[in-house]
Parts: C-alpha cells; sequence; structure tokens
C-alpha cells in the first residue's frame, strides 16, 4: 500500500526583515549574512501571531477540500509550544472546527517533531488504511537581539495531510535514524530564546547526516544517484549544503550536478522565511515542489530531518501522478511577495512585543495581519484565540 503525503499547506507571517538592513544595524558585511549564511529576509511574527495560529493558517489551505470524517489523528511537532501541558493541537483542532472524534496531540523533539509526527501518521494510516492524519509542524525561532543566532530566527508553519494513495508524495518504509543525549541546541523552560553551540551544532548536523546516510545506504542498497534531490532541514540555507558537500565528491558529474541544482531550489522559500525548526525541511520539500521544472512523477526524493539533543533520521518518497496539481505556487510566492518589510527598529519592537513569561493579562495588537486566526491576548492565565 502506497502512504504518504496527500496535502501541504504552508503559513509564514506577513512582516520580514531585510537581512542585509540588519547586518548593516549590527556592524555586519551583509554578504556574510545572505552569502556566508544564505539568508536575504527574515519573516518577523506579531504577537498576535503563535504556533497555533500559524498550524492553523498553513492546515487552512486544504482543511475545506478533504474529507474531515476520515481523519483520525491531529498532530502539531513544535518545540516552541504555548503551553507545557496543554497541546496546541487541541487548539488547533477548535479554530478549524475539526471533528471530535480524532487523538489530538502535541510532538517535541527540537526540529525532528514534524518528523516524529510524519512517521506516527504514517505508521497509524498503515493501521488503519481507511482514515488520514493531519500532521503540522510549526515554530518560532527566537535567539535574541544582537545575539550569534539572530541571522537564523525565522517563523511559519507546514501542515501535511496523510493518507493511503497520497497525491503529491509518498513516504517511504525505508527509514535510517539514531540518536544521542547531545547540548548543542536547547531552550531551558523559562525562556522563549533559543540557546545554541552555534559551530558544534553545525558539526554535529553534519556528524548525524553522515551517519544517517551510511546506515541508509547500507540498509537500502541506494545511492545518491538514486534520488532526484535531497531534502535537507534548513536551519540557514547554507547547512544542508555542507552536510551534502562531504558525501558529493563520491559521485559522478551528472548526480552532483542534478543534486546541486535541486538543492538549490529547495533553499528558495528557506531564504526568504528563515528558521522554522521542525517545519524546515518541508518547507525545503515545498519549495523544491514549486520551483522545480525538472522533476516527474516517479522521482525519488531524500529528506534528512535534523532535530538537535539530537535526533537524524534519512528516508525517501516518490513523487506522485499530478503532483503539481495539489501545490499552491502562485500563492505562496504572492503571500511572501506581498508581506510588509519592517525597518531594524520596528523589527525589534515587534520582537519585543510577545507574550511574556508572566501572570499578568496581555493584550496583543490584532490591528496586526495575521491571516484567518489570532492570538487576542492572556486574560486569567488562559490564551484567547479567534477566528477571523
Ligand atoms: N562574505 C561572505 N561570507 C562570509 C563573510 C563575508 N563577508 N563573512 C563570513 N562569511 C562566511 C564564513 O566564512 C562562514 O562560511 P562557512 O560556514 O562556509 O565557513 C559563514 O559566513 C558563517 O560565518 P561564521 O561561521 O563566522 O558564522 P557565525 O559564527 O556567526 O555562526 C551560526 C553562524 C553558527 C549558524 C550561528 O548563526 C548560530 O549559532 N545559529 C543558530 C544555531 C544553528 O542554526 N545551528 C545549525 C545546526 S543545529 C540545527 O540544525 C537545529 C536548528 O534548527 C537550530
Amino acid at each position: 500500500m502506497k502512504i504518504g503525503i496527500d496535502r501541504l499547506g504552508l503559513y509564514s507571517p506577513n512582516y520580514y526583515v531585510d537581512l542585509a538592513e540588519l547586518a548593516t544595524a549590527r556592524g555586519v558585511d551583509p554578504n556574510k549574512f545572505i552569502i556566508g549564511i544564505g539568508q536575504s529576509e527574515q519573516a518577523v511574527p506579531p504577537a498576535a501571531e503563535d504556533v497555533v495560529t500559524m498550524g492553523a493558517n498553513a492546515a487552512s489551505e486544504f482543511i475545506d477540500d478533504i474529507d474531515q470524517s476520515k481523519l483520525g489523528m491531529v498532530i502539531l511537532g513544535t518545540e516552541t509550544g504555548i503551553d507545557a501541558s496543554k497541546s496546541g493541537a487541541v487548539i488547533i483542532q477548535n479554530l478549524l472546527q475539526l471533528p471530535k472524534h480524532v487523538r489530538t496531540y502535541e510532538i517535541k523533539q527540537a526540529c525532528y517533531g514534524g518528523t516524529a509526527g510524519l512517521m506516527a501518521a504514517r505508521d497509524y494510516v498503515a493501521a488503519h488504511p481507511d482514515r488520514t492524519a493531519l500532521v503540522i509542524a510549526a515554530d518560532i525561532a527566537r535567539y535574541g537581539l544582537a545575539s550569534g543566532g539572530e541571522v537564523t530566527q525565522g517563523a511559519g508553519a507546514v501542515a501535511m495531510l496523510i493518507s493511503a494513495d497520497p497525491k503529491i508524495m509518498t513516504i517511504e518504509d525505508d527509514s535510517a535514524f539514531l540518536s544521542d543525549d547531545i547540548m548543542d541546541f536547547w531552550r531551558p523552560v523559562y525562556t522563549d530564546l533559543a540557546l545554541a553551540k552555534g559551530k558544534y551544532s553545525t558539526e554535529k548536523y553534519i556528524e548525524f547526516f553522515q551517519q544517517a546516510w551510511a546506515e541508509y545506504k547500507q540498509s537500502t542498497g541506494l545511492d545518491l544517484a538514486d534520488f532526484a534531490a535531497i531534502n535537507c532541514h534548513l536551519p540557514y540555507t547554507k547547512m544542508g549544503m555542507k552536510a551534502l558537500k562531504t558525501v558529493l565528491p563520491d559521485e559522478d558529474e551528472q548526480t552532483q550536478a542534478r543534486i546541486n541544482a535541486r538543492y538549490a531550489e529547495s533553499t528558495n522559500y528557506s531564504r526568504r522565511i528563515g528558521n522554522i525548526y521542525t517545519g524546515s525541511l518541508y518547507l525545503a520539500l515545498i519549495s523544491l515542489l514549486e520551483s522545480s521544472t525538472d522533476l516527474h512523477a516517479g522521482d525519488r526524493l531524500g529528506m534528512f530531518s535534523y532535530g538537535s539533543g539530537a535526533v537524524g533520521e534519512f528516508y525517501s518518497g516518490f513523487l506522485q501522478e499530478g503532483y503539481a496539481t495539489y501545490l499552491n505556487k502562485d500563492g505562496h510566492l504572492q503571500h511572501l511577495n506581498d508581506r510588509k518589510k519592517l525597518s531594524v527598529a520596528e523589527y525589534e519592537t515587534m520582537f519585543n512585543s510577545k507574550v511574556p513569561y508572566a501572570a499578568a493579562d496581555f493584550a496583543t495588537d490584532t490591528t496586526l495581519n495575521t491571516g484567518k486566526f489570532q492570538l487576542t491576548g492572556v486574560v486569567d492565565q488562559e490564551r484567547k484565540y479567534v477566528r477571523l
């Protein structure tokens, strides 16, 4: 039985900061951010947006077109959840007015949470082929103003419907994965700013890629020549290529050229949105599918997921006949192009305006553009959401 991604939705905030301007404000050569890191723009979420509103917005791209009576699971993968106990998935379920008889929960393992959700959904559909699962990967990457990680911030969500006979891409049962207890990136519960050992985290990403890929090659007998493209988790657009470069020289020129060209296409959206942590690999997939004119039904795509702390997984999927019909290239590009550019001062104000870690009531600025869903504030320590 074929199981995989039947529908894809994407949402990212309507505000961004230009990274050449940010570099100048920070006294850094703009080429470091644009060429060295590979980021041009960074999505900036207003306080009225969080992983719940962004996740609901991403799913709303297709949720009214699917048979909701088949839905058996709603999973939110996130590392920037809005409560240490209650899952954001139940709030998304309510905002989208989904059926009540579904299993609904949140998964956390840094940027691996979306893939963990996807694999749980795959197993669920394998056991219940007539059912579907909604998996949402949503995050707000925050390191702090003028911090080393500031250039790799971002915000957004990807929603995926997992089903039998998927319309976009299968998820093959060929995963190679590994886990190890390391401290490369983490976020204590008292802060919304992530901590990272920058250089060490990039080294670990590469190591996990190499080990997952070696294990995958051995267990499947496949090689890079068997892939039309490799999508990678993209904390910033240079990262995946740093890992791929360690294995590409073993390949023939044609394979190298193909993997390089498709990789560049997979980074188009990340370059303009930034890191969306657990959604980043799936943002790369959407970017590739909507940017490339060199992909065909039957092509095998590789997927490398990395979640600090750390878990790495490599798996593959086959593109399905007519997959392009189910994408939303024009809508996504229009959304990115229509966003409002913030000055660095406006970005800093928006960055600091977030819901504080405090028991006091808080009202967000609901005049800002948040798509169809909005966090209006916190009253008596309860977050309040509306559907607009
Ligand atoms: N023109 C062109 N390139 C320039 C340049 C210039 N003027 N100045 C510097 N560069 C290049 C450097 O040569 C370097 O290139 P290479 O990586 O190819 O060597 C690149 O720009 C970056 O320079 P630095 O290494 O000096 O950058 P940095 O010290 O500012 O750190 C970072 C970069 C580690 C990514 C930092 O932004 C950070 O800590 N980010 C958060 C952590 C992170 O994203 N880690 C990724 C792996 S962990 C993961 O994947 C999970 C996750 O999502 C967080």
